[in-house]
């Protein structure tokens, strides 16, 4: 079945970028100037996606008013012939089918992705995690979308994490089947000792799941944190059909932490086509004083 629903959880609390957070969603922090979750949709779309929920909770409603039309914004700018912007301005509203739900209550990414169930419905969907921006020429998401078309199991988009870092990420029992793509056959969400850990291959922003999942997600107690965790639901899913993994092109950036969302804008802004030279003299400067 051809995957055309995508679900983008933005509902997490976003406590490692405090203050900034408060008030301001995560996914709502600007990569030089479009926001982090514009970049998400558009890998969405750019890998067929047609329909996306995001799933956003109280003080997330920028979110909504950045997909939406902008009328008196986009009358200023046509009335002062400012096209170019005037077309990126009406094109976001335009992207895909994009519907809202909240989470009602902050109990983890497992339950953030059971609110989808009637959205999701009987088909295999993507799951593009808010907070993780992935940029490469072809979408992550696609990757694992043509992943699923091959092996018909749900996908899990992977890359190795440093071995210091493992216990703050999930851990995957993994098997290679070709170039980049893997069999995975166990996991386990924030490994606490040495014997936990199944590989360094962690599930980083990206995945399809099968529907069979909403059941699997009724059934899942809550997990490390005491939230409720998509990783222990995968789990159950990777140990009886097996999933598949793959170790997709692309550099992720995470906006769920200081340093991350640094990177983003600094490697965004050395590519950007108005500041990029600018940028790079300023950079070197700055580098030479270091
Ligand atoms: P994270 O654990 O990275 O986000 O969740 P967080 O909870 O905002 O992080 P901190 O620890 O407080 O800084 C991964 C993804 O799952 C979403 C987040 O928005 C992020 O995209 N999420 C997490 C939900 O939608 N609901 C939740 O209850 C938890």
């Amino acid at each position: 079945m051809k995957i055309r629903k995508a679900v983008i959880p933005a509902a997490g609390l976003g406590t490692r970028v405090l203050p900034a957070t408060k008030a301001m969603p995560k996914e709502m922090f600007p990569i030089v100037d479009k926001p982090a979750i514009q970049y998400i949709v558009e890998e969405a779309v750019r890998s067929g996606i047609t329909d996306i929920l995001i799933i956003t909770n109280r003080g997330k409603g920028l979110i909504e008013d950045h997909f939406d039309r902008a009328p008196e914004l986009e009358f200023a700018l046509s009335s002062k012939n400012k096209t170019d912007m005037y077309e990126q301005v009406v094109g976001i509203s335009k992207l895909a089918n994009i519907y809202f739900i909240r989470q009602k209550e902050t109990k983890g990414l497992g339950h953030a992705i059971s609110c989808a169930r009637n959205f999701v419905g009987n088909e295999p969907f993507a799951v593009l995690y808010g907070d993780d921006v992935i940029m490469g020429d072809d979408p992550a998401c696609g990757q694992l979308i043509r992943a699923y078309e091959e092996f018909g199991k749900g996908v899990l988009g992977i890359k190795k994490v440093p071995e210091a870092d493992i216990s703050k990420y999930s851990s995957l029992k993994v098997e290679n089947i070709k170039d980049n793509i893997f069999n995975c056959t166990d996991m386990i969400e924030k490994p606490q000792t040495k014997e936990d850990v199944l590989s360094l291959y962690s599930i980083l922003g990206r995945c399809i799941l099968p529907p069979e999942i909403f059941d699997i997600l009724d059934h899942t107690a809550p997990g490390a944190g005491g939230e409720i965790q998509l990783t222990d639901a995968m789990c159950e899913l990777a140990r009886t059909t097996g999933m598949t993994a793959v170790e997709y092109t692309g550099i992720r950036y995470d906006m769920g932490n200081k340093l991350g969302v640094m990177k983003a804008a600094v490697e965004t802004a050395l590519k950007h086509d108005e500041i990029g030279e600018g940028f790079k003299e300023y950079l070197k400067e700055i580098a030479a004083s270091l």
